[in-house]
């Protein structure tokens, strides 16, 4: 029936399309780590056709920020983790950079810019500390230069970070604080945010919960109830809200009860893992899109959230070092179609997004597999090559081509040489 629906809603959607409301804090993460990401212009005429009215950037690459001039589209750049060293030393290389990516896109008609994002994610256990002492500074040396170039009012420098940043000794968000090894210095930066009006940034990852934990409790991961826990007085249905105010906790406990925060990915991958289907995706965004429309936010903040969705496409070239799952979290393949219907508004009323719209294919070219060639034993290590240049996440086990026995799973990945 679902099926049906988004069928016919599909042939007529793009008579409907100007018409399209997203629910208004939902934006998108638009990465480009992809062999072959698509042009700005379509990306942006794809954010159009579908209402979405904020990106969020990994950079701020001045050519393709262009594209998002004079549409009114909210945009969060991003400075990468290997720049923070530089602008961490040098403020003048900060007001440089806030120059060229930033005030130059501010004149009328130009780019709706709103947040700079400092790093991404710097403090993750698995960088064991490379940005620890560069993230603050160039935090202050980037607004500092948002203040100098007369738009920090209006322009905020934050950083998003995992929710690693944050534990609880046992399940309970009221045990919230800040990790250990950087509570200091996560009581520093939020204290530096309060002082400037910054929103702290959030990722929050129920799927990583589930992946990284056989013992967890499934239901928890979606919005639908099951295994609650309970919190003094509060009950807690699903890991997303349990998770924020375990940071509304360590907040409060920093100093800063009332801090603005913004959750900046929040998203389920739809291959490379058992859990990472299209199916588990759509439950999940149905929940969460019905819970965002609904206001109700969590127990401890209730209210209106803003959230961005990660991610607005696969990209094939992300280290896979997380998961195989890593490349395929997008809501649109890498060629910007649709997974699956869904609904931004909350209202249940799912149909396909809009796809790309003018997308240009290389021809397709493939190799078939010989089973009666000569060598057969030179195969593995070729495939290792090829499965290193290329996109092999799909035939892990568990994933949607798994299964696959050997003839056709060779035959698939000389195709990706
Ligand atoms: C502006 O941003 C781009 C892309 O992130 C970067 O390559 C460039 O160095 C930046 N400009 C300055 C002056 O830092
Ligand atoms: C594939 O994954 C399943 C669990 O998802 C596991 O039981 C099985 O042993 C795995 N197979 C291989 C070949 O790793």
């Amino acid at each position: 029936m679902a099926r049906a629906v988004a069928l016919w809603a599909g042939i007529t959607f793009i008579l409907v399309a100007a018409g399209v409301v997203v629910g208004a804090d939902i934006g998108v993460n638009w990465g480009v780590q992809s062999s072959h990401p698509l042009h700005p212009s379509i990306v942006v005429n794809l954010l159009k056709d579908n209402g979405m009215k904020k990106v969020k950037l990994f950079d701020s690459d001045p050519w393709s920020v262009g594209y998002l001039a004079g549409t009114g589209i909210e945009v969060m750049l991003g400075i990468p983790n290997d720049q923070l060293g530089t602008f961490a030393k040098d403020d003048g290389a900060a007001n440089d950079w806030v120059k060229e990516n930033v005030t130059i896109h501010l004149h009328d008609g130009g780019v709706n810019i709103k947040y700079v994002a400092v790093g991404n994610e710097p403090f993750l256990s698995s960088y064991k500390g490379a940005f620890t002492n560069q993230v603050f500074p160039a935090l202050q040396n980037i607004q500092k230069a948002l203040d100098n170039a007369g738009v920090g009012n209006k322009i905020k420098a934050t950083i998003p970070l995992n929710s690693d940043v944050y534990e609880s000794g046992s399940d309970k968000p009221s045990e919230g604080a800040f990790r250990g090894d950087i509570k200091e210095l996560m009581t520093q930066i939020v204290h530096f945010f309060k002082e400037n009006n910054c929103p702290f940034v959030v990722n929050i990852y129920p799927f990583i919960s589930l992946y990284q934990n056989p013992d967890f409790p499934k239901e928890f991961a979606f919005f639908d109830g099951g295994h609650p826990i309970t919190d003094k007085d509060i009950q807690y249905s699903n890991v997303f809200d349990a998770n924020f105010d375990t940071l509304v906790h360590a907040l409060k406990k920093a100093g800063v009860p009332n801090m603005k925060i913004i959750v900046g990915e929040v998203g389920w991958p739809t291959d490379g893992n058992v859990y990472a289907t299209k199916d588990n995706a759509k439950k999940f965004y149905d929940g969460l899109f019905k819970k965002l429309a609904s206001d109700k936010g969590t127990p401890l903040r209730p209210g209106k959230m803003e959230v961005y969705v990660f991610a607005l496409f696969d990209e094939d070239m992300k280290s896979i070092l997380p998961g195989f799952f890593e490349r395929h979290w997008g809501i649109f393949t890498f060629d910007g179609k649709p997974k699956f219907p869904m609904d931004f508004s909350g209202n249940q009323k799912d149909k396909l997004l809009v796809a790309a719209k003018g997308v240009r294919y290389l021809e397709k070219q493939w190799c078939v597999f010989d089973p009666t060639a000569g060598k057969q034993y030179l195969l593995p290590a070729q495939l290792d090559w090829a499965c290193g240049h290329a996109d092999c996440s799909s035939m892990t086990n568990g994933s949607s081509c798994g299964n696959l026995d050997a003839t056709v799973k060779n035959s698939f990945f000389i195709t990706l040489i």
